[in-house]
C-alpha cells in the first residue's frame, strides 16, 4: 500500500444491465499519484468501471469516491477529473487549438486564459506544431494525444483513460506512455488507464487491477501481481539423448519439481517448480545442479521469465 493520500476508493461497486452483471462488487483504493492499470479480456468490465467512476453511469449498488468527493456529488467529481473515453468523437473541422480552447472555456476560463491553456497543453502532448491543423487531418496517434490534452483542460486530480494506446504503432504508444508518465510526475495527478497491452502496464503503471467477468481477480503493485504466479516458474532443459534417463533420475531427486518429458528422444525436460520447495528460482537452479552432478552435460537451459503476461494469462484463461 502506498503511504500517500487516497485518490480513489470503490466499495462493493456493482453495475447490472438487466440480468447481466457487468461489474460485481469492486472494492479497491488508489493512492494519489499512482498510475493504475485496469486489465482484463474483452467484456471484463473495464469500460463500465471507468464510466461508473467518472459518473457517466450510476451504480446499481456500492459506493465510491474520487479525489475525496463521494459518489453522491457527481457534478463535483466531474470538476476534478479528466476523461479520455473509449471512443471519443471529434469535430473534424475545428483546429486542435480551437478545440482545446472551447473545452477550457467550458470550464470557465476567459478567452485569453483558455488560449494560454491550449498552447500549454499542445506542448505537453507534443502537438505544438499542429495548433492550426484541422482535427480531420490528424493521424490516429495525434488525435489520441489531443484527446489526452482535452482531458487535462481543468487541471484534474484524477485522469481516466480508456485504452489510450489502442491502435497506435509502437512509436505512438511510446509517446503516449511518456506523456502519461509526465502527467503523473509533473502534475502529481492520479491516472487510471485500461489497456490490453501488458507492456503498457509494466512500463508505466505503479499498480494493477485485473478484472474478469466483472470481478477483481487480483490487484496490487505490478511486482506483487507478477510474484503471485512466480512460485510456478518453468524451465526448459535439453540434454544428450543417450543421457536422458540419467538426467531424469537426477531431476527426480529434487523435491518440489514437476517434470514433463518431451522431445523426439525424450531429451527435453520441462521442469516447473510447484511451489513446495522454496523460491522458484532456487529450485530451478537446484534442478540444474542435480543434472550436472550426475555428469550429464546440459545442452540448453532456458527459464521462462515470470512476467505480467504470464500472470494475466494464467488468471484469465483458466475455466474460461
Ligand atoms: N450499456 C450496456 N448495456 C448492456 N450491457 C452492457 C452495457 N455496457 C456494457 N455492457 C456489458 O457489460 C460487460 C462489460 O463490458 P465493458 O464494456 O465494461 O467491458 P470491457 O472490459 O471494457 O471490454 P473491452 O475490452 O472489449 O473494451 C459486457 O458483457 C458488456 O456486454
Ligand atoms: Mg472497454
Amino acid at each position: 500500500m502506498s503511504m500517500t493520500a487516497v485518490a480513489l476508493e470503490a466499495q462493493g461497486l456493482t453495475k447490472r444491465f438487466g440480468a447481466h452483471t457487468a461489474v460485481h462488487e469492486l472494492t479497491f483504493t488508489v493512492g494519489q499519484g499512482d498510475i493504475l492499470g485496469l486489465l482484463g479480456p474483452n467484456g471484463a468490465g473495464k469500460t463500465t468501471t471507468i464510466r461508473l467512476l467518472t459518473t457517466m453511469l450510476s451504480p446499481t449498488s456500492g459506493d465510491f469516491s474520487v479525489a475525496g468527493v463521494r459518489s453522491n456529488r457527481p457534478t463535483e467529481i466531474r470538476r476534478r477529473i479528466g476523461v479520455l473515453p473509449e471512443s471519443a468523437g471529434y469535430p473534424g473541422q475545428q483546429t486542435t487549438k480551437e478545440y482545446l480552447c472551447f473545452h477550457a472555456r467550458l470550464f470557465g476560463l476567459s478567452r485569453p486564459a483558455a488560449e494560454q491553456m491550449a498552447d500549454r497543453l499542445l506542448i505537453e502532448v507534443n502537438l505544438d506544431q499542429r495548433g492550426s491543423s484541422r482535427i480531420a487531418t490528424l493521424s490516429r496517434g495525434m488525435r489520441q494525444r489531443l484527446g489526452i490534452a482535452r482531458a487535462l483542460v481543468n487541471d484534474p486530480a484524477v485522469v481516466f483513460l480508456d485504452e489510450p494506446t489502442l491502435g497506435l504503432d509502437p512509436a505512438g504508444q511510446r509517446k503516449v506512455l511518456t506523456i502519461l508518465r509526465d502527467i503523473s510526475l509533473r502534475r502529481g495527478a492520479t491516472i487510471v488507464l485500461s489497456t490490453h497491452t501488458l507492456t503498457d502496464v509494466e512500463e508505466v503503471c505503479s499498480r494493477v487491477l485485473i478484472l474478469d467477468k466483472g470481478r477483481v481477480l487480483t490487484s496490487g503493485t505490478v511486482s506483487e501481481v507478477t510474484r503471485a504466479v512466480a512460485h510456478r516458474r518453468t524451465g526448459h532443459l535439453r540434454v544428450p539423448a543417450e543421457l536422458a534417463v540419467r538426467a531424469h533420475q537426477a531431476l527426480a531427486t529434487v523435491d518440489g519439481l514437476t517434470i514433463d518429458v518431451t522431445g523426439d528422444s525424450s531429451d527435453l525436460f520441462t521442469i516447473t517448480s510447484n511451489g513446495a520447495g522454496g523460491p522458484a528460482g532456487a529450485l530451478l537452479n537446484a534442478a540444474l545442479i542435480a543434472v550436472l552432478h550426475a555428469d550429464v552435460p546440459v545442452l540448453s537451459f532456458e527459464v521462462e521469465g515470470a512476467r505480467l503476461t504470464d500472470a494475466f494469462l494464467e488468471m484469465t484463461t483458466t475455466g474460461a
